[in-house]
């Protein structure tokens, strides 16, 4: 972890307009609205959403991360009296409570007040950690996130969901805390290795199965064009995603309903990562979820054959995982059921009734589990 400050004398200026970019605004609304931004070189949109009402920035990012946030910071510290940046572990090392009082500390002996704002800039695991570092500090203070990976864009920035794991388990603490702004800049995936992206478009596809058949297409008929940063397809294909999550958060921001459809492949996915040590991609996971909850869609009689193998052949193309060990099942049961997504006891399950209609499937039979499973074991 590392900090570094620079300070400005100069008073905020006015925002600066990105007219002229070519920009995809997505509505947010729930508790609090905001908008999720989708462009290219969105640098003068951050200092837009950040306001003028901030003196302080902390800009909370990740090692990989260290050449943008160091640009935004130089490109931000005319108009604010601080800019500082908190350099946080990569991943899932990033999401401890450690971390979070690091943050914490830069704050306090800063003199962060309740008007200063948080930057979020990196992969979904520190935007979650940035975002419970802002839902904290003085109770909440304004919020940005710049997420820096498709999986960040797709899902975790977007939706309010802010927390850090404990050694019980991920997640357990934290807080829904909506940002004031989301800024999607595809400019900042130009780098991104190719596994990357892959993985992360698990959580893309996930939203074409759940909600959206048109990310199915432009996978199955365009796959290079759409996993490759640059072009329109691409673009698509996140705002499309994007545009699923926000509705859904929009009409359930605690997850009291259908917010729940989200976890599609995460309720064995999260038990994958837990068996692998949390060694695997998050979309390689919850590739082998997606596929278990396809069988278990199929066993319990509403999804067609032919839409499991759409799962398996789009997933497949991704490259991402879609078996797994045949005598891991009793640690992967054992798992979920200790798992948040169990309710009064109950395992649940997002299944479809066909590609875009999802609902939960709750207190099946072991059995019938164990059927699902030997479709995808290996
Ligand atoms: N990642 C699932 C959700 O935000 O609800």
């Amino acid at each position: 972890m590392t900090e570094h400050s620079e300070q400005s004398p100069q008073t905020p200026e006015p925002a600066a307009s990105d007219s002229g970019t070519d920009l995809t605004l997505i509505p947010v609304t729930g508790e609090r609205e905001y908008t999720v931004t989708v462009g290219r070189g969105l640098s003068g949109t951050v200092r837009q959403a950040v306001g003028e009402r901030a003196s302080k920035i902390l800009i909370v990012h990740s090692p990989t991360v260290g050449r943008f946030a160091e640009e935004l910071r130089e490109f931000l510290a005319p108009s604010y009296e601080q800019v500082l940046l908190a350099e946080v572990p990569d991943a899932e090392s990033a999401k401890r409570i450690e971390v979070a009082a690091f943050c914490w500390e830069i704050l306090g002996k800063s003199d962060f007040t309740r008007t200063d704002a948080i930057i979020g800039l990196g992969g979904g695991a520190v935007t979650d950690l940035a975002g419970f570092v802002a839902a904290t500090w003085l109770r909440g203070v304004r919020l940005v996130q710049v997420p820096t990976s498709v999986l960040g864009m797709v899902d975790a920035s977007v939706g309010g969901k802010t927390g850090i794991n404990t050694t019980e388990g991920k997640n357990l603490v934290g807080a829904f805390y909506a940002p004031a702004a989301v800024i999607c800049d595809l400019d900042l995936l130009a780098t991104l290795p190719l596994n990357e992206i892959r993985a992360g478009f698990a959580e893309v596809a996930k939203c074409g199965f759940i909600a959206e058949p048109e990310i199915l297409d432009l996978l199955e008929h365009e796959l290079d064009a759409t996993i490759d940063p640059g072009t329109p397809q691409f673009r698509r294909a996140i705002e499309l995603a994007i545009g699923v999550k926000a509705t859904i958060v929009s009409q359930d921001f605690r997850e009291d309903g259908v917010r729940e459809y989200l976890n599609y492949g995460h309720t064995l996915g999260h038990a994958v990562e837990h068996a692998e040590r949390y060694q695997w991609r998050h979309g390689a996971a919850i590739s082998v979820g997606m596929m278990f909850a396809a069988e278990l869609g199929r066993i319990t009689g509403a999804l067609s054959d032919a839409e499991v193998e759409r799962h398996r052949t789009i997933l497949g193309s991704l490259t991402l995982p879609l078996q797994y060990p045949i005598g891991r099942w009793p640690g992967l049961l054992a798992t979920m059921q200790r798992d948040k997504k169990a309710r009064a006891g109950m395992l649940r399950f997002v299944v479809l009734d066909g590609i875009g209609k999802p609902g939960i499937l709750a207190g099946t039979d072991d059995s019938l589990l164990f059927m699902a499973y030997q479709e995808i074991a290996n």
